[in-house]
């Protein structure tokens, strides 16, 4: 995937960047195909496993700046109030600049309106302190990844407010 823009670390985007649901056949292929790229091809993981069987009942949002995904996200739900985000994953172009922030506050919107008490996921090592900064706490140590990468479960408890601001 090649992109003209691109940001050095901490730059503000000048660019609209979009949150949004993907909704063609194209923008699909194109998050599927991102999120392969970031969190599979680099351990040699095949095609096809950049996906589960929980695709058609999650919600998905990607990142769009000048028509072109730059990043990912999903959310699915394990019980009626206990909701797991997956797959965040951003091009490194456009890293720390805020769009994965953006991109897991959108889902947790998401997944909030549709009864959410407590968010988990499981985290790399090296996006904790993402999850940190948006008020999620380790609980446990998780297993090591395609044999190398260190896991970590955290999960975040959502306060009920009595009344909430519309997405
Ligand atoms: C982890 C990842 C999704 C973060 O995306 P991002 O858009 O760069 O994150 P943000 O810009 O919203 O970062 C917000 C904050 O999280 C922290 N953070 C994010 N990436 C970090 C890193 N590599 N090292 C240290 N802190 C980091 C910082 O505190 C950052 O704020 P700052 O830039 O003002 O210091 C991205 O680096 C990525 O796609 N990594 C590869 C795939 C991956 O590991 N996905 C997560 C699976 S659990």
């Amino acid at each position: 995937m090649k992109f003209m823009l691109s940001l050095k670390p901490g730059q503000k985007l000048k660019s609209d960047i979009k949150i949004k649901e993907p909704k063609t056949a194209q923008e699909y292929k194109e998050y599927f195909k991102l999120r392969w790229k970031i969190l599979r091809e680099p351990w040699a993981q095949p095609k096809g496993s950049e996906k589960d069987n929980k695709e058609n009942e999650s919600y998905h949002k990607i990142a769009v700046i000048n028509n072109k995904i730059v990043g990912c996200g999903r959310g699915h739900f394990n019980s009626g109030k206990q909701a797991q985000i997956r797959y965040m994953a951003i091009h490194e172009k456009f890293r720390r600049s805020g769009i994965a922030t953006k991109l897991l506050d959108s889902l947790e919107r998401t997944l909030i309106d549709n009864g959410a008490e407590e968010i988990i996921l499981k985290s790399r090592s090296s996006a904790i302190s993402l999850y940190l900064n948006n008020g999620y706490k380790i609980f446990k140590k998780g297993d090591l990844l395609f044999g190398e990468i260190e896991h970590f479960w955290m999960k975040k408890k959502i306060k009920k407010s009595p009344i909430r601001n519309s997405v």
